[in-house]
């Protein structure tokens, strides 16, 4: 069941929108948001699989390792749980049977933009858990959350508390006051006794970063290029992909890994559906990611100034990832 749609057309006027105010900036950028068409997320699937992104592979060990201490401290026999998006719910799986089999009433609401992807991964979950209650919801995590709340409210035999889950280090693609605006505004529609579980991956040495971003293999930079494609065949553009190159690198002082395209050679490239062409001067780059890297004590920071309080942090033995447990501060709670 889906209970919030999106409109399809938006997005791509949006991506036009973005892409000229961003090649026509002094410092030439193009929003992350925009890599995961449909090429672009199986490229993301494949470097979740690569052996130096070592992202994806610690936050599923650190889930398997914590969730029965995550269930005792739910402790109740019923929850909904909300997934911020939710992709192909592999992770979510990890949660789902061990939830599944210890507590009576279950309903999911995974919240996604993209409404193939959430079909797809609604469609699978129904065929492997029967008796669990799936409430598709397609929009932004806000808004998303927004509907959830009403919904819940007024449907009989929905768990009115909530587990929100933010896996994957997304959190990562906003910058630091992007990332407390957001958390703030999704603080606003959390009860006080709602958890949430957000997975962050913590600063670390720079060459391993550097290889989690320039995997052997190529993907990351075919990922990254992906993003020149998708202007080609959705916005009519000219760009020859081969003059452009993948570059990415641990910014440290900025905490974080940048991705860039580098243009090999001065040239021009028209973009049909915006009617310009923009200008690349040799070496010249497009800024595509930023993914934000935390220690433990910006990642405290974060986390108290949204109004929220560590329940618990699972961390790996080797301290590369967080999977921080949270709840509302009770004196900012209003439910
Ligand atoms: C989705 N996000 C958390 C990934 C990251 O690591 O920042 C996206 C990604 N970019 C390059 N590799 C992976």
């Amino acid at each position: 069941m889906l209970i919030h749609n999106s409109e399809r057309f938006i997005v791509n006027n949006e991506f036009a929108k973005d892409v000229e105010r961003g090649l026509d900036d002094k410092r030439k950028h193009i929003s992350p948001k925009f890599f995961y068409d449909k090429k672009g997320s199986k490229l993301f699937e494949e470097i979740c699989q690569q052996p130096e992104y070592y992202l994806n592979r610690t936050e599923s060990q650190i889930l398997k390792n914590s969730v029965n201490e995550i269930l005792k401290i739910i402790g109740e026999d019923k929850i909904s749980l909300v997934e911020l998006g939710n992709g192909n719910s592999l992770k979510t799986r990890i949660l789902l049977g061990p939830l599944l089999a210890r507590l009576k009433n279950i309903s999911y609401f995974p919240i996604d933009v993209s409404l193939k992807m959430l079909k797809k991964s609604i469609v699978d979950l129904f065929r492997e858990y029967a008796n669990l209650k799936i409430y598709g919801v397609c929009s932004d995590y806000v808004t998303g959350l927004v509907r959830i709340n009403e919904f819940i409210k007024f449907k009989k035999n929905v768990p009115k508390r909530k587990f929100i889950i933010f896996l994957g280090s997304s959190i990562g693609n906003f910058d630091p006051k992007e990332a407390l605006i957001f958390l703030r505004s999704i603080v606003r529609y959390v009860r006080k006794d709602d958890l949430l579980l957000i997975g962050i991956d913590l600063e670390k040495d720079k060459s391993i970063l550097d290889r989690a971003y320039n995997d052997k293999n190529g993907v990351t930079a075919k990922f990254n290029i992906n993003l020149l494609s998708r202007i080609n065949e959705e916005l009519d553009g000219e760009f020859n992909v081969s003059n452009f190159e993948h570059k990415s690198f641990y910014n440290a002082n900025k905490h974080r890994i940048e991705m860039h395209l580098i243009s090999k050679l001065d040239q021009e490239v028209r973009i049909g559906s915006i009617g310009k062409t923009f200008y690349f001067k040799k070496d010249e780059t497009i800024h595509t990611e930023n993914s934000y890297k935390y220690s433990l004590g910006r990642l405290n920071n974060l986390v108290r100034t949204s109004g929220l309080q560590i329940v618990r942090n699972f961390v790996d033995p080797n301290k590369q990832y967080s999977l921080v447990l949270l709840k509302k501060i009770p004196n900012t709670a209003k439910s």
